[in-house]
């Protein structure tokens, strides 16, 4: 058998699947699989580096460390799963709504509720930051009730779930007012490394690449009758903006994080002891 009769011959294998998107892919995934191997002209060594690289990912996985999502953000096969499935700004015949990026591996669901203008540091550290923003439809009307979950790692780089405690911080949900508006006192994005103790950060050193992700504050925002939209903000000027670890970084997603010294007084009425920083974020979300 030459090599592209096995390649037919395994196609044609997933030829009687019932379901035709089943179907499609898997005939998909073998043909580029097998160009990969005839490109390469991989050898049995490296097959088996290979199989043992997916084996230390199985083995380090667990319910808060997927080192799978993690190969797959590396890649960039996450944001390009994004980019074929959401809209992207400019796209012909889509209004302009809000850009998505990775959802990442540290969203929790049923994180604490907050009013509007609160706090979702919960004991996290770091230095505040005022964000506040409004949700809007695609021709420019307010969603109100939509729900904003927000989290976001401490000034150590750390999200809440990486550390043994047990305890929810850095992150809340929030909804809209009737006028679609949001506030509420997050942390100044700082930046962090993904987890790179694993085979994906020996992945990483191999190819010299650092595991640092720009500064970033996530967002996941819902409401009855749209898209959810899945996202985060990034801070202007960061030096790591162009070398976000898993390709993250949009355009239209870089916001301005505002410096306000210790005493200048906030748009909540407060002084803070130290210094703060705001940003503005106003989405827009598209209809189912
Ligand atoms: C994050 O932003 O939380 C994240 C995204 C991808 C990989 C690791 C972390
Ligand atoms: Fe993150």
């Amino acid at each position: 058998m030459t090599e592209q009769e096995l390649t037919d011959k395994v196609v044609a294998s997933f030829g009687a699947a019932k379901d035709e998107r089943f179907r499609e892919v898997m005939q998909a995934l073998v043909r580029h699989a097998h160009a990969f191997v005839r490109e390469t002209r991989l050898t049995d060594d490296e097959w088996g580096a290979a199989i043992e690289f997916l084996t230390a990912a199985g083995h380090i996985t667990t319910d808060t460390r997927q080192e799978f999502v993690l190969l797959s953000d590396v890649l960039g096969i996450s944001m390009l799963t994004v980019a074929v499935s959401e809209p992207s700004l400019g796209d012909p015949g889509l209004a302009d709504s809000t850009e998505s990026t990775v959802l990442g591996p540290f969203f929790v669901q049923d994180a604490p509720g907050i009013e509007l203008g609160g706090d979702i540091a919960g004991g996290a550290s770091g230095e505040p930051s005022w964000v506040s923003g409004r949700v809007t439809d695609t021709d420019g009307n307010p969603v109100p009730g939509a729900r904003l979950e927000v989290w976001e790692a401490d000034d150590d780089g750390m999200y809440d779930v990486q550390y043994d405690d047990g305890e929810l911080a850095g992150r809340a949900h929030l909804f809209t007012d009737a006028e679609g508006r949001y506030r509420f006192w997050g942390l100044t994005p700082t930046p962090y490394p993904i987890p790179d103790d694993g085979p994906v950060g020996r992945l990483l050193d191999l190819a010299g690449r650092s595991p640092m992700r720009a500064p970033h504050l996530h967002f996941m925002v819902t409401a009855p009758g749209f898209r959810r939209l899945i996202t985060h903000i990034f801070v202007a000027g960061d030096a790591i903006l162009d070398s976000d670890s898993v390709f993250g970084v949009k355009e239209s997603l870089v916001r301005p994080f505002h410096r306000h010294e210790a005493g200048t007084p906030t748009p909540d009425g407060r002084q803070p002891a130290g210094p703060w920083t705001s940003t503005a974020f106003d989405i827009v979300l598209r209809k189912e």
